[in-house]
């Protein structure tokens, strides 16, 4: 296993429409168990392939209990994810490993309908409420080369720009 570097906003690899997945193999496998320790080091609770510069649809969300101990953290992983359904608007708080220093509300579907295929290809078809409904409705929005700060309303979004460019520049 190895960490992975997460590529941040404005890198237009984030942008990007990732494919379908439609090899199964140990190459997928070894890329899933980096995103998942990558993930975890950042820390986060979900990341997509296209945050690692891979445009392909591969997700691992992160399932662990409230407080877990170091090593009982258990992650799920959803290969070429669909939302067919969502119900119920909920506000929560976000951030997002690919956009530095922001955090803020977003509005999401509380309960979604998810269908997609697991790290061997086998169909998963599930329902997900609250907390687990958001981070896979925030990182299937990557795979469609959505970012959050695109839910932020327009003022939002020019305040997180401006502030961005700053410690872009900082940083120089
Ligand atoms: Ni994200």
């Amino acid at each position: 296993m190895a960490l992975r570097t997460i590529i941040t906003y404005p890198h237009p690899v984030l942008r990007q429409e990732a494919e379908l997945v439609t090899v199964f193999d140990q190459e997928l496998k070894n890329l899933v168990m980096d995103m998942a320790e990558t993930m975890y080091h950042a820390p986060g609770v979900g990341l997509a392939a296209n945050q690692i510069g891979i445009a392909r649809q591969v997700v691992v969300v992160d399932r662990s209990p409230a407080e877990p101990a170091e090593n009982t953290r258990t992650y799920i992983t959803l290969v070429n994810p669909v939302i067919s359904e969502g119900v119920g608007r909920v506000t929560g708080e976000e951030g997002c490993l690919s956009v530095i220093d922001c955090y803020t509300t977003v509005v999401r579907f509380r309960k979604i309908h998810v269908t997609a295929q697991d790290v061997e290809g086998n169909p998963l078809e599930f329902d997900a409420e609250d907390r687990y409904a958001r981070i896979i409705q925030h990182e299937v929005d990557h795979l469609r080369g959505t970012l959050f700060i695109d839910r932020l309303s327009p003022l939002k979004r020019t305040l997180y720009k401006r502030k961005l460019k700053k410690i872009l520049q900082e940083q120089q």
